[in-house]
């Protein structure tokens, strides 16, 4: 297949009379979309087809859950990651909070099952949630917190959901080490 392709490549490179066919926009186009076709990678898993903005958007409310059961699992690989994204500049490297609500105290702005929180740090909430999506979705807030205002996001900085399971995860082991009682 791929040597059959090239061999249509070179005929179209060789054109029916001169440069011009390789040049046409059309042609370049037509090209770049072969070549996408034959880079793509063939074996992703379809988890990783869609990014986890998509994913929030397209599954009904109550649908997402974390596939991490035991979170202290993989609540070290979460902070890296929390670390990494800069989630530390609003909320505190310990999740404390500083300029946005604290992830460990007790109040849950939206609610505190893993539905919610994948919503939550995937569309991002009020103004700052592309096509107001998380409201869309039927979401109010429920808690209150000193400081209030929209949360930035991040579906498509974050590459896959996976991340954003290891991240509540280690949002929750925070919880836990915090309110031991809540655990
Ligand atoms: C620009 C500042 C900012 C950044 C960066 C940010 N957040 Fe937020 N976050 C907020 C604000 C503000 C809220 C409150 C949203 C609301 O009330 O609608 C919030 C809310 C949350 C909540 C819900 C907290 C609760 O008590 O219910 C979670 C969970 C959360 N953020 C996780 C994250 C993660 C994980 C990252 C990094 C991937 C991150 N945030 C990055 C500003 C930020």
């Amino acid at each position: 297949m791929f040597t059959l392709t090239r061999n249509r490549f070179s005929k179209l490179a060789a054109g029916s009379g001169g440069q011009g066919v390789m040049h046409s926009p059309l042609n370049m186009v037509l090209i770049a979309l072969i070549v996408a076709a034959l880079t793509a990678p063939t074996h992703a898993g379809a988890e990783n087809a869609m990014t986890p903005l998509q994913r929030a958007a397209s599954s009904p409310r109550g649908a997402l859950k974390s596939p991490y059961g035991d979170f202290t699992s993989v609540a070290t690989a979460g902070h890296k990651i929390y670390m990494s994204h800069d989630c530390s500049s609003c909320h505190g490297g310990g999740g404390g909070g500083g300029m946005a609500a604290p992830l460990t105290n007790e109040v849950w702005i939206y609610g505190d099952d893993d539905d919610t929180l994948f919503r939550v740090i995937a569309l991002g909430t009020g103004s700052l949630s592309p096509g107001d999506a998380f409201r869309r979705q039927g979401f109010v807030r429920k808690g209150s917190e000193n400081v209030v205002g929209p949360m930035p996001p991040f579906g498509e900085i974050l590459k896959t959901d996976d991340e954003i399971w290891k991240l509540i995860a280690w949002i929750r082991s925070a919880q836990c080490q915090r309110h031991p009682s809540n655990c």
